[in-house]
């Protein structure tokens, strides 16, 4: 099977309009919350990746009907534990943790117990974080804190306070939709992490409170409260563009425009990022759009980058672009600084660590310290060398960032797994293409 990737040049110049794959957080949460909801909804511009088709296979399992119709998706919900849980069932979520984490949480009331696997690389996260769905009543085991994961509702929930200390938008998330089951107030101290699960909520009226403080955000949500079906429209992924904005700021004498893009605050740490560096990011053609955000991102070259000392407050609104700054840190003037990325390593592969792997590699100095690391850029960053990406747990970002390095900084490169990109941004190659960026799949 042709698989790997051969890049032998950098890409020339160009000026284009893009547009990128829908947001995968949203196209999963749209399909988890039209399933529980009242009536039919239609999804479109739906992410179609694998992810998000495993949602699809999911819910299917579930009792819920979907159907693919010309331009949106249909599914038709029963309302809150709605769902048809038949004896002995397996819920397969394949590479996605935000699929299985979120999905745990409206399997509380399930009548059957239900077995969670995935793919190689989700039988290595770390399913131990969902234990305080016990607090709620549930019955939950996973094995020394990795799938299968076993989960067995309850008719007798009762409303918990959750404290969220990692960030995690799928741990908050989980609990969040627990809380949709359980009668009461449900009370959630959560650190701040991407709001698309409570921004939708908020927009299908259902009555949920969220006030910020500091580092963190309190959330208080009243459960057993029924919601109507939905339409939605789902922008483009800020994670998919961040590739294609840092191509843009590495290459020479380029300019790029990715359409319709989600600018959630809690996504856009990766432009607040990048700007401190002196990129010049611009967005455009801002709008609304249900509770969301979107824009046009404008994004030229940059010859003059400089180092940054990263806000770790901005951490988990860039936690997965931290792989494609880190190549622009690469070729900074300074020495970058980025602090307590332990969450990094907990991600499709331990990002952290490849990431450090990979920029030695490449002749970048890098110091590590515990999750913390120091990027000593090179402005004059020009690679001659061979270079062979493989052993990554088919990570599609790795797969995405290797392809950006070799086509920004040159050399010789062999990409692994070039299927990975199906897990979320299926069209990646086809953009690199039209932009004029040259490859061999082998
Ligand atoms: C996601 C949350 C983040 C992110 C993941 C998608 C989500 O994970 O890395 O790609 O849609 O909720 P964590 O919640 O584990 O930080």
């Amino acid at each position: 099977m042709k698989n790997i990737v051969t890049i032998t040049k950098k890409i020339n110049n160009f000026n284009k309009k893009i547009k990128v794959s829908s947001d995968k957080s949203l196209s999963i949460r749209c399909v988890l919350l039209s399933s529980i909801a009242i009536g039919t909804s239609r999804l479109s511009n739906l992410l179609e990746s694998e992810d998000v088709l495993n949602a699809l296979k999911a819910i299917k399992k579930l009792g819920i009907n979907y159907k693919k119709k010309k331009n949106f998706f249909e599914i038709e919900g029963f309302g809150l534990n709605g769902y048809n849980t038949k004896k002995k069932l397996t819920i397969n979520a394949g590479n996605s943790a935000t699929l299985a984490r979120l999905l745990c949480g409206l399997l509380v009331k399930a009548e059957n117990k239900i077995r969670l696997i995935g793919d190689k690389s989700l039988f290595k996260r770390d399913f131990s974080r969902l234990e305080f769905l016990k607090l709620f009543g549930v019955n939950i085991k996973n094995k020394n804190g990795l799938l299968p994961v076993e989960i067995q509702g309850s008719r007798f929930l009762r409303p918990a306070k959750i404290i969220e200390k990692l960030g995690s938008a799928q741990v908050k998330s989980c609990a969040i939709f627990c809380g949709l089951n359980t009668p009461g107030i449900t009370f959630i101290k959560a650190k701040k992490s991407r709001n698309h699960t409570e921004s939708l909520l908020r927009y299908l009226k259902y009555p949920i409170k969220v006030k910020s403080k500091g580092a963190y955000d309190y959330i208080k949500l009243k459960g057993l409260n029924q919601f109507k079906a939905f339409n939605y429209k789902v922008p483009g992924d800020i994670s998919s563009a961040a590739f294609f904005i840092v191509l843009t700021l590495l290459s020479k004498n380029s300019k790029i425009l990715i359409k319709k893009v989600n600018i959630n605050k809690s996504r856009i740490g990766i432009i607040k990022i990048l700007n401190k560096m002196n990129a010049k990011i611009k967005l455009k053609n801002k709008r609304l759009y249900k509770g969301e955000e979107t824009a046009d991102i404008l994004v030229k070259s940059r010859n003059n980058l400089k180092s940054i000392y990263c806000p770790e407050k901005l951490n988990s609104s860039a936690i997965d672009e931290f792989l494609v700054i880190f190549l622009v840190a690469s070729k900074a003037r300074g020495i970058s600084s980025f602090r307590n990325l332990e969450e990094l390593n907990k991600k499709e592969s331990p990002r952290l660590d490849r990431a450090v792997k990979f920029l030695k590699m490449i002749g970048i100095k890098v110091i590590r310290k515990k999750n913390n690391i120091q990027i000593y850029g090179n402005p004059d960053l020009d690679l001659k060398g061979k270079f062979h990406i493989k052993n990554y747990l088919k990570d599609h970002r790795i797969f995405m960032m290797s392809c950006i390095a070799a086509l920004s900084f040159g050399g010789l490169w062999h990409i692994n797994d070039k299927d990975s990109i199906n897990t979320s941004f299926p069209s990646f190659l086809k953009i690199i293409k039209f932009l004029g960026g040259k490859y061999e799949i082998k």
